[in-house]
């Protein structure tokens, strides 16, 4: 048994299943799983807050200001046994994953100073390894030495599909319409972006997922983990 650990990189489009088979593997392994999405989205919510940004309008200045007062950490909560996201101490979990969070958080995202703070901090989460992160930058930017690099990709209808089903579960009155324009718009804000783009890492396994089963694609996934930390 080879109990060298690595660090798992898992870049890809919106709502791809990243987290979900992020969550799993760092379960079945023993490792820290880091949802860096939810850090620009706490961002994003603070700067909803403080009035900086709304449909159209965003005081990037004032936002760059004010980023030194942002603390985001995670918290494992008991019940759950899952990690939750915590904005200057308040949990902030389930806001962060609104639909009206996710209209603002790409134009946040592409502000180079909050790429750099964040960042940075992500690099501090993964320093001793054992950590499955996952994001939009993580195999080209945060973690280029990544021992296993997956990029992640579906069409934007199943995907639209995915999350539209997921903000009716929990309760949020959406028109799949709506769903569908923020997942091909903050796709396309993504990857346009000059500061990291979302881009596939030459040394990245492509593992388009649109007719696989969740369990197909976790089995397949662990595998690749198990052969590259024997390989390690
Ligand atoms: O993974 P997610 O949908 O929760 O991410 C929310 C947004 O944050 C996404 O539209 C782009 C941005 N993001 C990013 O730019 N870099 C990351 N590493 C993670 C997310």
């Amino acid at each position: 048994m080879n109990n060298k650990k690595i660090i798992i990189a898992i870049d890809g489009h919106s709502s791809t299943g990243k987290s979900t088979v992020a969550k799993q593997l760092a379960k079945s392994l023993g490792y820290i799983y880091v949802d860096t999405g939810a850090m620009y989205r706490s961002v994003a919510l603070f700067a909803m807050r403080k009035s900086l940004i709304d449909l159209d309008h965003f005081d990037k200045e004032g936002l760059e200001n004010i980023l030194i007062d942002i603390n985001i950490r995670f918290e494992v909560n008991p019940e759950t046994g899952l990690a939750e996201t915590l904005l200057n101490g308040e949990n902030v979990e389930r806001e962060i994953r609104t639909l009206s969070v996710s209209k603002h958080v790409s134009k946040v995202a592409a502000v180079s100073k909050v790429r750099k703070k964040l960042v940075e901090q992500q690099q501090q989460m993964g320093k001793d390894k054992g950590i499955v992160m996952d994001g939009r930058d993580i195999g080209t930017v945060v973690f280029p030495d990544a021992e296993l690099k997956l990029f992640m990709t579906a069409t934007a209808k199943d995907r639209a599909e995915r999350r539209y089903k997921e903000l009716l579960e929990r309760g949020e009155e959406v028109s799949y319409e709506d769903v569908l324009k923020n997942v091909v718009n903050r796709d396309h804000i993504d990857s346009t972006r000059k500061d990291s783009p979302l881009r596939k890492a030459e040394d990245a396994i492509q593992i388009d997922n649109s007719n696989l089963t969740l369990d197909e694609q976790f089995k397949q996934i662990l595998q690749l983990a198990n052969k590259t930390i024997e390989k390690n």
